[in-house]
């Protein structure tokens, strides 16, 4: 078989199955299975899949089919300039965190080494993200979920990035340091939410990384009372919601409060800084 056969037979199983980017998976299907990227399968097209490949491919349709998610059929998955090892333990990165990661570099860009708490650190994403982009900073990642932790130091090991990773439940407040910001993408599904998510996420995605009631005022509680005066929170929030949470912050005292749209212009993130000590 060739390799833009494949792609069109993989296509055309993944939207049978009710995959809305059959194509684009398809496509990244291939590649993995050729050890390539994505762009030189769509120059490739006449080349070869071995019997290896095709088997191989096989096997991972089949997967995608049954609506895993196509970062966990693939293993891993890019955010900002790192690729993470991600599987059914652990939140797959969005790219609206992505801007999360950009509002916390903003403000730690004067600092040369800020202590910075990832809170919910999950695949350790953000906490990874902001140590390969500020070299200097000191960044601990918690979370309350110890095979998220075990996906997370797996990744700072594979990338050679120093992050401490520390078991810890947000609703018993956030440890207590000279943090210069607090950073989190907390659970914000609620309940009864989950069943209008699509089948990747309500199916294989960990439920304790999505829904999460009251994380969000948790963290802004906690991070008042972990932080010193001057301290940064970042928050990513629901669609809906930066509203609410920007009030929230408001009349826990921060200061700054401000909210920054995502690449599709949603209001995904909301910003704070402290004014006084608990
Ligand atoms: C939405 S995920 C975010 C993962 C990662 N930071 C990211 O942005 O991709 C939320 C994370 O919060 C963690 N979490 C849920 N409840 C928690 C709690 N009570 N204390 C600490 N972490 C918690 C989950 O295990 C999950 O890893």
């Amino acid at each position: 078989m060739k390799v833009a056969a494949g792609v069109a037979r993989a296509s055309e199983r993944l939207a049978s199955a009710g995959c809305e980017s059959s194509r684009v998976d398809a496509e990244f299907l291939v590649a993995h299975v050729r050890g390539t990227t994505r762009s030189s399968v769509l120059v490739d097209g006449d080349q070869p899949l071995s019997d290896d490949a095709v088997a191989e491919l096989e096997g991972l349709v089949a997967r995608r089919e049954r609506r895993e998610p196509l970062a966990y059929v693939l293993g891993e998955w890019g955010f900002r300039r790192l690729t993470l090892k991600v599987d059914p333990r652990v939140l797959i990165p969005r790219p609206e965190t992505e801007i999360v990661v950009e509002r916390c570099l903003a403000l730690i860009s004067e600092l040369d080494e800020p202590r910075v708490l990832d809170v919910g650190t999950g695949s350790g994403a953000i906490a990874l993200a902001i140590v390969d982009e500020h070299p200097g900073a000191r960044v601990t990642g918690i979370d309350a979920s110890t095979d998220a932790l075990d996906v997370a130091r797996l990744n700072a090991l594979n990338m050679g990035l120093a992050v401490e990773f520390v078991e810890w439940d947000l609703f018993t407040g956030l440890p207590a340091d000279s943090w210069d910001l607090v950073v989190s993408n907390p659970p914000y599904v609620r309940p009864d939410e989950i069943e209008l998510l699509e089948p990747e996420v309500r199916g294989w995605e960990p439920r304790a990384a999505l829904v999460g009631e009251g994380a969000t005022e948790a963290i802004a509680r906690g991070a008042q009372a972990a932080m010193g005066v001057g301290g940064g929170l970042v928050l990513e929030v629901a669609e809906g919601d930066a509203g609410r949470v920007s009030g929230l912050l408001r009349e826990l005292g921060y200061t700054d409060v401000q909210v920054t749209r995502d690449l599709s212009g949603r209001e995904r993130v909301v910003e704070g800084v402290t004014t006084y000590d608990d």
